[in-house]
């Protein structure tokens, strides 16, 4: 772990012009520097750094952060990894927390673990390319399957002999610990002995994204029926199956070049494919697709395309995986390969080239290949062509960006003749309701999802309730403010001034009427301002931009990146409000005004609702009371403002 006064060392002495023009040729463009995007294809560049800010935004794809983010996105990096290279960089010493007994104890016993691994995978290596029982039993059926010798030894697949012991024996007198030899599996204990697991099989190491072997998969090489076809190593502290893609290792930078990553559902399906020139192709390995597989593939493009079987079987894992893409906010496209064929035999049976020509042919979008499969059994009966629009639409409902959720509308109107109104009305409710589900369980996340206004259906809940609005310009004032200060009077009648930090000040006005955040994110970012307050040591904006949670870090970029425009047109008293520093003083004094009145409201109408419901004439009694109170200081809010803030 390293520790958060390091991190706040790194960000702050790490240059963002520095950092990105190792990778980026920059050139100065007023306060800013302006080159070429490193993330997507541009001949213009719209690729921005400002030094002051510390932070880089792309206005081509939207990609933004600071210069930990940057390395992160650049190099594939992960969050330490961003943070080791920077302080190489500046030659900051990287004062990591000290590890526990037990976190060292824990790390050691990996690295046993992986050591096991390594050692057998070199052992079944061998015993497929040196040995008589290997070359004619395992290689023999790797050949049979077409699989080059180029392709097994990169994948390094291997043999485990028929002895049920050959290996575990191997591994004790080369004084392996029997205790790692059960943990990876490699071996089971059975009346004080060990045995293989894997005897008598072809292997298939597991490679991780580094390259480390995390476990194994070992097929039978004969149709026998009484045993499993394939075997795979168990869980442990190095493997876990719901987190592990086959072939990532491989496919890494293939993926990344390509910007695509192909899915596939085994083993034999990756190899079949690199052998066609096809690399970016990595397999979930026969269990249905998971969001970590997914958010593996993220770090390295945000485009899948599905190559599963054409069975009922394959077109039901197909279903549930674009859902589970669209919702990780990927991009996502299908190929059904004819029915009983897998990637591997069709590779097979083709050349290279037409297994190229195959896919590109076929890839279709999420609505296409729902609309296609579903139409047919649907055409003549409108019953069933509703429930497919519906299908569709939750679907589009899962994909978190607005625009391409309404692009995707726009298809599914012209594919299916339907007005897009109608559809928007169906997703609009769609993404309602999930918004209430997820709000009614606590430590949610509780941003309400951007609805696309309908004129259908004005009264989106949102529009008049939420102070979600108010509590973001709250927050991008401390952020881009907080630390500057301004003049106030003590009460709107006195003539003396005082002066105080813009932070200061908005903590007292929103503390003082005892007023909170909703959103989680915002709240949190308050309460740090708060901390900083009490101990006369306002954060700036590097403190969250080195947040050790990243949601919270890149929500802060996003709040300072985007325009910021103060209105031109502010009056006070009826005078034209002239100087920037005035409208900045307007603008804190309505967004302050706009939050606490917005609040009130919704306190209101609580307990009008509790009033309306409750039976019992104390209860009323007391709400009534409460009521009164909160008209008042609704009406105090809204005639007589702040007042107090000085503009001149
Ligand atoms: N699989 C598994 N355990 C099983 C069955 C399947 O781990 N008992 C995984 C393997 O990764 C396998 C994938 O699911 O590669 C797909 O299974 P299947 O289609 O049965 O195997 P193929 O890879 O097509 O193998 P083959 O062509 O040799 O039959
Ligand atoms: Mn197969």
């Amino acid at each position: 772990m390293i520790n958060r006064d390091t991190i706040e060392t790194i960000l702050t002495t790490a240059r963002i012009e520095e950092v990105v023009g190792d990778f980026v040729s920059l050139r100065r463009r007023g306060v800013n520097l302006l080159g070429l995007c490193p993330f997507h294809n541009e001949k213009t560049p719209s690729f921005t750094v400002s030094p002051a800010k510390g932070i880089y935004k792309c206005f081509g794809c939207g990609k933004a952060g600071n210069a930990v983010n940057f390395i992160m996105e650049h190099e594939h990096f992960s969050y330490p990894e961003a943070l080791k290279y920077l302080a190489k960089k500046y030659n900051i010493d990287l004062e990591e927390e000290e590890q526990t007994p037990e976190q060292i104890q824990e790390l050691n016993e990996k690295e046993s673990l992986f050591n096991v691994n390594l050692f057998a995978r070199q052992y079944f290596s061998a015993n497929l390319l040196e040995t008589d029982e290997g070359k004619s039993i395992g290689l023999s059926y790797f050949k049979e399957r077409g699989i080059r010798e180029d392709l097994i030894r990169k994948f390094q697949l291997g043999y485990n002999p028929k002895k049920r012991d050959a290996f575990s024996d191997h591994a004790i007198k080369n004084g392996y610990k029997k205790e790692y030899l059960l943990k990876t599996g490699l071996s089971v204990e059975s009346d004080n002995r060990l045995f293989d697991r894997f005897h008598e099989r072809v292997i298939f190491p597991i490679h991780s994204a580094s390259g480390r072997i995390l476990g194994f998969g070992g097929r039978i090489l004969t149709g026998e029926k009484n045993r499993p076809k394939y075997v795979n190593s168990p869980e442990s502290e190095i493997y876990t199956k719901s987190k592990t893609l086959y072939g990532i290792f491989f496919a890494k930078n293939p993926i990344i070049s390509k910007d695509n990553c192909f899915l596939v559902e085994g083993y034999t399906d990756v190899i079949a494919l690199h052998q066609a020139g096809i690399e970016n192709v990595v397999a979930s390995s026969g269990t249905s697709l998971t969001y970590d597989q997914i958010r593996m593939i993220q770090r390295f493009t945000s485009n899948i395309t599905i190559l599963y079987d054409g069975d009922p079987a394959g077109i039901k894992a197909s279903f549930r995986g674009i859902d589970m893409i669209v919702e990780q906010g990927m991009n996502v496209k299908i190929v059904l390969f004819p029915e009983n064929e897998d990637p591997d035999s069709f590779a097979r049976k083709h050349h290279p080239a037409e297994v190229e020509i195959f896919i590109s042919k076929n890839a279709i979008n999420f609505i296409l290949f729902k609309t296609k499969l579903l139409l047919d059994e649907t055409r003549n009966d409108p019953i069933k062509k509703a429930a497919l629009i519906k299908e569709i639409v939750v679907t589009i409902s899962l994909i978190p960006d607005g625009i391409t959720r309404s692009i995707y509308i726009k298809e599914c109107s012209s594919l299916m003749s339907i007005s897009e109104q109608v559809l928007m009305n169906e997703l609009n409710k769609k993404l309602r309701s999930r918004f209430q589900k997820d709000n009614s369980t606590p430590e949610q996340n509780n941003q309400p999802p951007e609805i696309i206004p309908t004129p259908a259906d004005p009264q989106s809940p949102f529009e008049t309730d939420s102070a979600e609005y108010q509590e973001k310009e709250i927050i991008r004032i401390l952020l881009l403010y907080g630390q500057q200060t301004f003049h106030i009077k003590k009460s709107p009648d006195d003539t003396e001034e005082i002066t105080v930090m813009i932070a200061d000040f908005v903590i007292h006005e929103i503390l003082s009427d005892e007023l909170g955040f909703e959103n989680n994110l915002y709240r949190r970012i308050f309460q740090d301002y708060i901390t900083g307050s009490d101990n006369d040591a306002i954060p700036d904006r590097t403190w969250f931009l080195a947040h050790p949670d990243a949601e919270l870090s890149q929500a802060v970029v996003n709040l300072i990146i985007s325009p910021y425009e103060l209105s031109q047109n502010w009056l006070k008293n009826n005078i034209q409000v002239e100087t920037e520093e005035s409208r900045l003083k307007m603008h804190i004094e309505h967004t302050i005004l706009a939050f606490k009145s917005k609040k009130i409201d919704k306190m209101i109408t609580e307990i009008q609702l509790k009033l309306s419901q409750s039976s019992s004439p104390e209860e009323q009694n007391a709400l009534m009371a409460s009521l009164r109170e909160l008209k008042k200081q609704s009406i105090r809010i809204n005639n007589l403002g702040l007042g107090r803030i000085v503009t001149r």
